[in-house]
């Protein structure tokens, strides 16, 4: 099996990445916040619980998180392995994701880490904001996400580092030499 967890900040280009990967290595994949805002545009109780947090670029909590994560992954019959994008983003939610690959026999392969500049982020997340009218792509709501990025989400580079899964990757370049420096660290596996 091979189970990525693709990481960086909001607009380091987790999703970018997540679909070259899952085309080239034919692994299933997870978005947490892809599956977040089907449920709030489906109108779902959990997409009304989701939207709330959302819109304050805050995280929904752990235990939430921690079960849409197992039913979603559980859904995948024959997989070659998931490349989980957004999630892990606190130890808590690493610890879970270690414990339910355990309980099935498997483990986290590999955590890539997008690493990009923090003025390159913010003007991505603008652009994309201007293109698509993704709600919380707003500048006083990405402000917000830096910050829970920083406080709750980036301890997780030396909670990888511990486990010997780390993998540093510069974010900043084009998509396909990005795409080609991930695939470098993947075939070593
Ligand atoms: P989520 O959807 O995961 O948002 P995010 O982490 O903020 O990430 P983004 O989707 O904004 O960016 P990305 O890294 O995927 O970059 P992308 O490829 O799109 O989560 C949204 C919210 O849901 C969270 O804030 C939270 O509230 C909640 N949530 C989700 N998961 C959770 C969890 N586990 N626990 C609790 N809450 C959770 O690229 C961004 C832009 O840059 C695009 O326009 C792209 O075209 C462009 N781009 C990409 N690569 C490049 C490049 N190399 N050069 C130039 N432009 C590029």
């Amino acid at each position: 099996m091979l189970n990525i967890v693709i990481f960086g900040a909001p607009g380091s280009g987790k999703g970018t990445q997540s679909e070259r990967i899952v085309e080239k290595y034919g692994i299933n994949h997870i978005s947490t916040g892809d599956v977040l805002r089907a449920e709030i545009k489906n109108g779902t109780e959990l997409g009304k619980t989701a939207k709330g947090y959302i819109d304050q670029g805050q995280l929904i909590p752990d235990e939430l998180m921690i079960d849409i994560l197992a039913s979603v992954f559980d859904s995948f019959k024959d997989s070659k392995g998931v490349i989980f994008d957004g999630f892990p983003r606190t130890i808590a939610q690493a610890e879970a994701l270690k414990k339910m690959l355990a309980e099935r026999g498997q483990d986290v392969s590999v955590m890539v880490d997008l690493d990009v500049p923090e003025e390159e982020l913010m003007v991505r997340l603008i652009k994309r904001g201007k293109d698509s009218g993704r709600a919380d792509d707003n500048e006083e709501t990405i402000k917000k996400r830096l910050h829970v990025y920083h406080s709750q989400t980036a301890p997780l580079i030396d909670w990888y580092k511990n486990e010997e899964k780390y993998q540093h990757i510069n974010g900043l370049g084009t998509m396909e030499g990005i795409f080609a420096e991930i695939c470098e660290a993947v075939d070593k596996l």
